[in-house]
């Protein structure tokens, strides 16, 4: 059913597709015809972070930026499900277009710039929440707060969201916001986990339960970079790492006619990268603190892939824009079938 939507829906501008999809997904939602959508993923619940995920394949956040469509999204088979990113204020994003398909490399550019409602609208739509499984928050700063003051917009949303959240991701990983890649470097990180640690531990006394904090990172990093940031995770006392965002990286799509849009490329090109990211954090980490292997994950031996290369679970986003649906319970299917996990 999937294949006959998506070429209706492949036939539409990336970003309209996009936005009538998650539309369809919410009426299915209303209706209660979410059953019609997707196949039964069995349960086969994993520890990570503390949480108990229903199954080890989540949606990646980017899709529902606002928090409008995850209890729709939760009944995909999903075990958990990242919303946001979120800043303080509304934004509208980027101008368009800013979304574009690659096909021929399975495969999505996107400069979309955190478009999002704002946390306080975030907040309502939580506060409605259905959905059983695991829900993360993911959280980043306006385009307009300086990088030197980011800290404030992770603090804002942090204390407004963490009554709601499972888990709270740091996003410091989004090539389409100037400066905030450089957020994950040296002192900055550094700094900018360890307000976020306090504050976490201000909200855990405050609301008597502890909500795991994440950090999300890009794939554009050498072995050298992300050992100093595994070193920084592990020594701010990070519950988990999400390997990865987008990468800004070209060169396995050259020739595509999108190539040199702007952006995050994302998809099956960012695999490799995405994978010996997990690597060289599994390396450094030990069971330190657990990874969410996220990037280019088509196939169920992909998410296998990642779990072998250290991750205790897997997002999806591209593959599930490509693939639907089946995807979850396909890549369910092929880490259950290895049998352990790297439950941390
Ligand atoms: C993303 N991604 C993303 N990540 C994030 O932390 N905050 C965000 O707002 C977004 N927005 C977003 C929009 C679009 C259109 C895409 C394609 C992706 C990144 C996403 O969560 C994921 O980390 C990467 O896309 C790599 O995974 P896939 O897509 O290769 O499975």
């Amino acid at each position: 059913m999937y294949s006959l939507a998506r070429k209706a829906l492949f036939a539409l501008d990336p970003e309209v597709s996009h936005e009538l999809s998650l539309d369809l997904i919410g009426a299915c939602d209303r209706l209660r015809l979410m059953k019609l959508l997707a196949p039964k993923v069995a349960d086969d619940p994993v520890e990570v972070m503390g949480l108990t995920f229903p199954n080890p394949v989540g949606m990646a956040a980017g899709l529902d930026k606002s928090g409008d469509y995850f209890n729709a999204l939760g009944q995909l088979g999903f075990g958990s499900v990242e919303i946001g990113t979120v800043t303080p204020r509304p934004q509208p994003g980027n101008p368009k277009p800013r979304l574009f398909r690659l096909p021929e490399h399975q495969a999505i550019i996107n400069r979309m710039g955190f478009n999002n409602k704002g946390v306080d609208h975030m907040v309502a739509q939580v506060k409605k929440r259905r959905f059983d499984g695991v829900l993360g928050i993911n959280i980043g700063k306006n385009f307009d707060t300086p990088v030197e003051n980011a800290v404030d917009d992770y603090l804002m949303c942090m204390t407004k969201v963490y009554e709601y959240a499972d888990y709270i991701t740091v996003n410091v990983s989004s090539p389409n916001t100037p400066g905030l890649r450089n957020l994950q470097y040296g002192d900055s990180l550094n700094s900018l986990l360890e307000s976020l640690k306090i504050e976490q531990r201000h909200l855990h006394q405050a609301y008597g339960s502890y909500v795991p904090l994440a950090v999300k990172i890009a794939p554009d990093m050498n072995a050298d970079e992300v050992s100093q940031v595994a070193r920084a995770l592990k020594d701010q006392g990070l519950d988990g790492v999400i390997a990865t965002n987008t990468t800004i990286e070209r060169d396995s799509v050259q020739g595509s006619v999108h190539a040199d849009e702007a952006g995050g490329l994302s998809g099956a090109p960012v695999k490799d990268q995405s994978t010996d990211v997990i690597r060289h954090l599994k390396a450094a980490l030990g069971d330190a603190l657990p990874i969410i292997g996220v990037g280019g994950i088509g196939t169920g031996a992909d998410a296998a892939e990642k779990m072998l290369a250290g991750a205790s679970m897997v997002q999806l986003y591209s593959g599930f824009i490509y693939r639907g649906p089946e995807l979850i319970g396909e890549c369910c299917d092929a880490i259950a079938g290895l049998g352990t996990y790297n439950s941390v």
